[in-house]
């Protein structure tokens, strides 16, 4: 599904990304995990067609990417809800822009909102909801254009432990009823094992590791000693000695 190639993004003279190579499977999910300023917004963007490389390209389906694509969903680190809407017309605005009639953007618009449970805030605006409910219409907002890629970058990092959980379950709900290939940016170990299938462990500007996270899928997985586990492998590649 995404193949990034020698990849390579600068900033002027900054390198944000240096020499990056990565495949993500199509319906597979994939976590990117690594300290603040690493690069990981840099190469979601840049996988969602918002930043051009600077060396190096990204496949999509076999395509190289050079736009931004209409089958990928894209949750940005703030949401990026506009505040002067409400909920119901923030997840209705990509529908309208494809023009769908105004019976099948109802339609859709009030099913995706079920689905996240916030069916009842439809008609809030962004500054009457909480943050998860905000979270919530904005998964909202990208699934119901029914993508075949989903990236979020730190979807659920800007809520206490509890709602992230709960928006993490919801992400795996989803992801179960309707497998499509997704990519998470976190900065949260658990997350990262929660959420992904494939682990991608960065270090300034690269790579350092790819996991593979076999226990991904199972709803209890908190449970389990295996989680804690693989937990801590994630937080010892994080944490190693720089290596070269
Ligand atoms: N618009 C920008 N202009 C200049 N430098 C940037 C810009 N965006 C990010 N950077 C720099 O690129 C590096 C990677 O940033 P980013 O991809 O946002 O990291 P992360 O998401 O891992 O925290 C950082 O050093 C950051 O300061
Ligand atoms: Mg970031």
């Amino acid at each position: 599904m995404i193949s990034v190639r020698n990849l390579s993004v600068n900033y002027g003279n900054e390198i944000a990304l240096k020499n990056i190579g990565l495949d993500i499977p199509k319906n597979k999910t994939c976590a990117i995990i690594g300290p603040s300023g690493c690069g990981k917004t840099t190469l979601l963007y840049t996988m969602a067609g918002l930043l051009a490389p600077s060396d190096g390209k990204i496949l999509i389906n076999g395509e190289e990417r050079t736009s931004i694509r209409k089958e990928t969903g894209v949750i940005l680190q703030n949401t990026g809800l506009l505040p002067w809407k409400t909920a119901w017309d923030n997840v209705s605005l990509g529908l309208e822009a494809r023009k769908l009639n105004k019976n099948e953007i109802n339609r859709k618009v009030a099913s995706a909102l079920e689905e996240l449970g916030i069916g009842e805030h439809k008609n809030k605006f962004p500054a009457q909801l909480s943050g998860g409910q905000k979270q919530r219409v904005a998964i909202a907002r990208a699934l119901v254009l029914e993508p075949d890629l989903l990236l979020m970058d730190e979807a659920s990092s800007a809520l206490d432990a509890i709602n992230r959980e709960h928006i993490q379950n919801l992400i795996l709900k989803l992801y179960k009823k309707n497998p499509i290939t997704m990519v998470t940016v976190t900065h949260s170990i658990e997350e990262a094992v929660f959420l992904g299938q494939e682990i991608v462990v960065m270090k300034r500007a690269s790579i350092k590791h790819i996991i593979d996270n076999p226990y991904f899928g199972d709803k209890d997985i908190r449970y389990r000693q295996d989680y804690y586990n693989m937990c801590l492998e994630v937080r010892k590649w994080l944490d190693g000695e720089e290596e070269e």
